[in-house]
């Protein structure tokens, strides 16, 4: 392999022209020499250092689930926020009854807050005054503030009764959406919350007459 024609032997470096310290291997390939140095301490360091972090990386990583990616993330928050969601109804459901509704859509504070929620999410559908129409033109969501329910109406009521909307099944069908997916009333459950569902119940309940209701229980009382 080594053939060196004298030409190319005259480029080539000769031991004793090198620096002390500075060692030639034996072989030349193609002219090339090569050298035999040992690698400089701060390349050295940086590989070594590149090896162990890089086996902390992989322990973090791979095996503790650390640094995950965005999507990883988000999906790992999503179900946080659905599980909280989720304990949250529950709570939420155990002491809201129809009563609790009413009374919801009898107090200005919560009123006010559903108004906020109902503005910004079913304005588009269902219009400001709950009509569903704007003038002249019919929405696409339907009357939330006639005698007349689709799929909210109390049971037993007739529109001649004074009461016809049942509250838990306007929260219902709020959270949940229609039972018909291709009509377009959305479940806004995931979106809002049970607690802003029901307080936009409050609102559209805020439009229509509630049955008497029993006294707020007074724990002021002795
Ligand atoms: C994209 C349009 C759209 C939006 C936005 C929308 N709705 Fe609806 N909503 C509808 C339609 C359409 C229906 C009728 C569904 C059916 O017939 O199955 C409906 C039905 C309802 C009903 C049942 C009415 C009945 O007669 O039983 C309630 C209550 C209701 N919507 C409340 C809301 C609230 C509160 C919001 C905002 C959080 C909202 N909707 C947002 C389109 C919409």
């Amino acid at each position: 392999m080594s053939q060196i024609t004298q030409d190319q032997d005259e480029h080539l470096v000769k031991p004793e022209e090198l620096p002390p310290g500075v060692d030639l291997r034996p072989h030349v390939y193609d002219g090339i020499q090569e050298y035999d140095q040992r690698l400089p301490n701060w390349w050295l360091w940086s590989l070594y250092i590149f090896i162990i972090g890089y086996g902390v990386f992989w322990l973090a990583y791979y095996q503790f689930g650390m640094f995950q990616d965005d999507e990883a993330r988000l999906a790992g928050r999503m179900q946080a926020i659905s599980v909280r969601q989720a304990a949250e109804l529950e709570s939420l459901l155990a002491e809201l009854d129809s009563d609790a509704l009413w009374r919801m859509s009898r107090n200005s504070q919560f009123v006010a807050s559903g108004k906020v929620i109902y503005t910004e999410k079913c304005v588009a559908c269902h219009a400001a005054d709950l009509s569903s129409r704007m003038g002249e033109v019919q929405l696409p969501g339907v009357p939330l503030n006639g005698r007349e329910w689709i799929y909210c109406m109390l049971d037993g009521s007739t529109p001649v009764d004074a009461v016809t909307a049942d509250p838990m099944k306007i929260f219902g069908l709020i959270h949940n959406g229609s039972p018909d997916p291709t009509k377009g009333m959305q479940a806004w459950g995931q979106d809002l919350g049970p607690r802003r569902v029901a307080e936009v119940t409050a609102y559209v309940l805020s439009y229509h007459d509630a049955p008497p209701l029993e006294a707020e229980p007074d724990d002021t009382s002795p």
